[in-house]
């Protein structure tokens, strides 16, 4: 099916912060997948454990124990606030199962129509539930009926949360505390902690969508670990196997056992080989000198970036957090992610006019100027390349 508008290259090998097209050619890669390969591709702990566990068992399904599920699941606990682990196959469908979990323990508080908080500019995945809690009209319209049950404010409105108090039936608030679909915008530490401090007063789940902002992406293993706010929710996926399917929703409190036996289950969810990768990554990511690297590289890239770009004007705002670096531009955005391909770098586009750089944690000092470099120059084009 024709649903994707695909880029003409092909890539057959990766190493690192490197990736090779079946012409040979090389590329620097600043988007890792779409956050997925936070530890550059193949990278060597990931790929020893995929290849040794492929060797034992790969799937027996979760009619049975998992003894590497609950290893990972006992290392994303230790590594956490969170007390319980569901895991499944994307970030869409750990979404699903915060969205089932919020209303589960609504219902368990006699709430009626248990019904979930969202912002403008979300997005939560494209399953129907998740769906229902994106925001963009565009991705929504074509599949309406929404599933309901979600209301929507603006992000940062702290006048708008606290009027909240005056609807009934909300039992959770669910946000990513950096958007990444809708432009890099990071949510402040003022708006997490009114987010945190009403949900306490209201009894609210505190759901964070960490499935991009997560996995070291943003020089921590979760992002609410440098942001100072701990969700009672936390969904997370793609970084989480280096590239291997695995997704995951993290509980604490009363929300650890919302969930009962019967109520959520996957065949393929936290099978034997998905959680060797994921165990790789999560005991890799323990370095905090890796982790540091989130900050060094972005710095690196915007002090070549800056030192490139032609005209400053260019530039609306740089935005982000660690790695998830967002650069919106005055400049036509059509056609910037082609023109830097074909000069060998691989960047991305979103919410129509922001450049979003999402390179991989190993990514050397060298490659990090040589990424920010490239990104000025095509701004510096880019008045030629809309022409
Ligand atoms: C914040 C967030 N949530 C959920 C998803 C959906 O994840 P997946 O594509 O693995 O279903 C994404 C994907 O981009 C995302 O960025």
């Amino acid at each position: 099916m024709r649903t994707y508008k695909q880029l003409p290259v092909a890539f057959v090998r990766g190493r690192g912060a490197t990736l090779w097209d079946s012409q040979g050619k090389p590329y620097l890669d600043g988007l890792s997948g779409i956050a997925v390969t936070n530890l550059g591709h193949c990278h060597p702990r990931v790929t020893q454990a995929i290849e040794e566990q492929a060797r034992e068992l790969v799937h027996t399904s979760n009619l049975f124990r998992i003894p590497g599920q609950e290893q990972l699941g006992a290392e994303l606990i230790a590594a956490t606030a969170m007390d319980t682990a569901f895991f499944c196959n994307s970030g869409a469908e750990a979404n699903e199962v915060a969205i089932k979990l919020a209303r589960r323990y609504g219902h368990d508080r006699h709430v009626k129509t248990p019904t979930i908080v969202v912002l403008e500019g979300a997005f939560h995945g494209r399953t129907l539930g998740a769906l229902a809690a994106t925001a963009g009209e565009g991705m929504r319209k074509p599949f309406e009926p929404m599933v309901p049950g979600f209301i929507r404010i603006a992000p940062g409105d702290i006048e708008g949360l606290n009027s909240l108090t005056s609807q009934k039936d909300i039992v959770a608030v669910l946000v990513e505390p950096v958007q990444g679909e809708g432009g890099v915008r990071p949510l402040s530490r003022e708006y997490l902690g009114a987010l945190r401090s009403l949900c306490d007063q209201q009894n609210w789940l505190l759901m964070f969508d960490e499935v991009q902002t997560g996995n070291g992406r943003c020089g921590a293993l979760y992002a609410y670990q440098r942001l100072g706010v701990i969700p009672d929710v936390l969904t997370t996926a793609k970084g989480l196997g280096n590239g291997y399917p695995i997704g995951a929703c993290l509980a604490k409190g009363e929300a650890s056992s919302a969930l009962r036996a019967g109520d959520h289950g996957t065949t393929y969810g936290g099978s034997p080989l998905a959680c060797a990768a994921a165990s790789a990554v999560v005991n890799t990511l323990a370095d905090p000198h890796l982790l540091a690297r989130a900050d060094v590289i972005r710095d690196h890239i915007l002090k070549a970036f800056g030192d490139h770009l032609a005209n400053p004007a260019h530039v609306v705002e740089i935005r982000g957090l660690g790695l998830m670096l967002g650069i919106e531009v005055s400049v036509p955005a059509t056609g910037l992610v082609s023109a830097a391909l074909e000069q060998g770098t691989i960047i991305n586009v979103t919410a129509g006019n922001t450049i979003r750089l999402l390179p991989p944690l190993v990514m050397s000092n060298d490659e990090a100027h040589q990424l920010g470099h490239s990104v000025a120059e095509i701004i510096n084009q880019a008045p030629e390349i809309a022409a």
